[in-house]
């Protein structure tokens, strides 16, 4: 771990090193079912991209947990309690934390967690800014690996982890208890979880979040080819592949596929790889729940469901879960 003072804020710098990324992106690209790992969208213009998407008419998630954030902010911040750390892993730009911390009572510090340094620094920075008196203590790391959380300066009276967005989603069930569990630990005995948790829903809003008329989750899906060029010595020609995302309605999930046009090889870190037409590589999932099955999922990782806030259409929900 390196620390590094960036204007107004110390980085505590965990950065996954290359060499993770090549064995991960590899290793998925051997697969009968090619797969790619989805952490590796947000390279800095992924980060952009996915802002893009959080905007979009389509995109139904970000307006509807800001809207269940806004109607119970008061409600929020008194589960939550005084005087606490708030850790806020995958934050991103941080944008729905300035509601929390507007409602927070005598905040203690805000950590945010993020694997893309640049878009971290950045937010850290406009955040200490909008809120001189609070500890702005950014960690760029992986939050799925256990890393040593920084001591704020002052001692707070518990940790809440914030976990916005349903990024829980993007993890398979085993997958997402291991992360809830990772969760727990940043959390601490007496700690909390805040978390955004999409619903299912009808097939064809589901569909249209995933596959927007603007193209911008398709130009999301192929950054990603353009980042294994640009970091890995690929040759992916991304012309010749097609963003595709599909409800699986039995496992309640979205998939994301780069599907490729035409038979085709490309080469990554000096390794060949062949493409058939048709055939495509999974680059992420995004599981929809029911209220039932996360309860049950956060169980098996030591959480218990205190309460939940959703829409009106019980479309996407945000769960305050302690630690048992
Ligand atoms: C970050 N994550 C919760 C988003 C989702 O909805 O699964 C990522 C995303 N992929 C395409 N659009 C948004």
């Amino acid at each position: 771990m390196q620390t590094v003072q960036h204007l107004s804020v110390t980085l505590h710098d965990y950065h996954p090193r290359t060499a993770d990324m090549r064995e991960e992106v590899l290793a998925g690209l051997r697969e009968r079912q090619k797969t790619l790992p989805c952490k590796y969208f947000y390279d800095q213009r992924g980060s952009q991209l996915f802002d893009a998407i959080c905007e979009l008419p389509e995109y139904y998630p970000t307006r509807i947990e800001l809207g269940i954030m806004e109607t119970y902010a008061e409600g929020i911040a008194a589960a939550l309690g005084p005087r606490v750390l708030l850790v806020e892993p995958g934050s991103g730009s941080s944008l729905k934390t300035r509601l929390l911390l507007d409602h927070l009572v005598e905040p203690r510090a805000y950590m945010p967690v993020d694997i893309s340094r640049t878009h971290l620094l950045t937010a850290a920075e406009r955040l200490s800014r909008l809120y001189p008196e609070l500890e702005v203590l950014p960690v760029c790391a992986d939050f799925s690996q256990p890393f040593a959380v920084p001591e704020p300066k002052r001692h707070a009276a518990r940790s809440i982890v914030y976990f916005p967005g349903s990024t829980i989603g993007n993890f398979e069930p085993n997958a997402a208890i291991a992360l809830l569990a990772q969760l727990r630990r940043l959390a601490g005995r007496k700690g909390g979880l805040l978390i955004g948790v999409d619903l299912r829903k009808n097939r064809k809003v589901l569909e249209c979040a995933y596959n927007d008329a603007a193209g911008v989750t398709a130009a999301f899906n192929l950054n990603l080819l353009q980042r294994i060029n640009r970091e890995l010595r690929g040759d992916f020609d991304a012309s010749r592949f097609m963003h595709r995302a599909v409800y699986k309605e039995v496992q309640g999930r979205i998939e994301m596929h780069l599907v490729s046009r035409e038979n085709h090889s490309v080469t990554v870190a000096g390794e060949n790889f062949h493409f058939r037409e048709n055939e495509f590589i999974v680059t992420e999932y995004s599981y929809k729940h029911t209220l039932p099955g996360f309860a049950a999922l956060a169980a098996k990782a030591g959480f218990a469901v205190e309460q939940v806030w959703t829409d009106d259409r019980r479309w996407f929900s945000l769960q305050y879960l302690s630690v048992c």
